[in-house]
């Protein structure tokens, strides 16, 4: 835990594509990030559920509940995906899921395809469980490039990112939680959630960099 504060705290201060994508990028070039993600954002979370069979059930119960946030507590409205179909539809950009896979780099499906293998090929849950940690814990500082963004371009469907820099507050601390309840009901491994958080961090901030870098020269 001290460790994953580390790495948060070394990414707090952003990047140079992060402060480009807030505070410079054009209207068309944020179309372009937010088109990178979409097969991202229209399948949110759907691939973390086989995790839960493989937890004790407290941790079970941990995972679960930032399952149904990520499902809108059962409201479609609500559900994170449907937040990002809101935005893809103000952006004038399709909501059918075969229309992204072509033009998907392999930085970005790095990043969505590790989830496969962090939740159903992988050796031990740490990996997950470090993993997700990191991500819930880093979204709430890294999505605010993409809220000061909306804002800037007067994109009225950026609630996909402000509700991320919210709830994840929730989710960190309930990815702690499952982490401890896991550890209470065998030995854990912290190298392997050590693993798991700095596997996260390098596929996401590549993914990122390279949305920002492509929209750049494309735009
Ligand atoms: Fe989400
Ligand atoms: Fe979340």
């Amino acid at each position: 835990m001290a460790a994953l504060e580390g790495l948060l705290d070394g990414e707090q201060k952003g990047t140079p594509a992060g402060h480009y994508l807030a505070e410079e990028a054009s209207r068309e070039q944020f179309t372009l990030v937010v088109r990178e993600f979409a097969l991202d954002g229209l399948t949110e979370a759907q691939n973390f559920f086989p995790i839960i069979p493989r937890l004790p059930i407290r941790a079970q119960m941990a995972v679960m509940r930032v399952l149904i946030d990520e499902f809108g507590c059962g409201n479609l409205q609500q559900a994170h995906s449907q937040l990002y179909r809101n935005l893809l539809t103000e952006l004038g950009l399709p909501l059918d899921l075969n229309h992204y896979l072509d033009h998907t780099s392999d930085e970005t499906y790095a990043f969505l395809n590790v989830f496969y293998w962090l939740t159903q090929r992988v050796p031990d849950v740490e990996y997950f469980l470090g993993a997700l940690a990191y991500l819930e814990a880093s979204i709430p500082a890294a999505f605010t490039v993409q809220v000061r963004a909306c804002e800037r371009l007067g994109i009225t469907h950026g609630r996909y990112y402000s509700e991320h820099v919210h709830i994840d507050d929730f989710h960190r601390k309930e990815m702690q939680l499952a982490i401890r309840e896991c550890g209470a009901t065998r030995a854990m491994d912290p190298t392997k959630l050590w693993i798991g958080a700095l596997l996260l961090s390098e596929l996401i901030g590549t993914a990122f960099e390279a949305a920002v870098r492509r929209a750049r020269e494309e735009a």
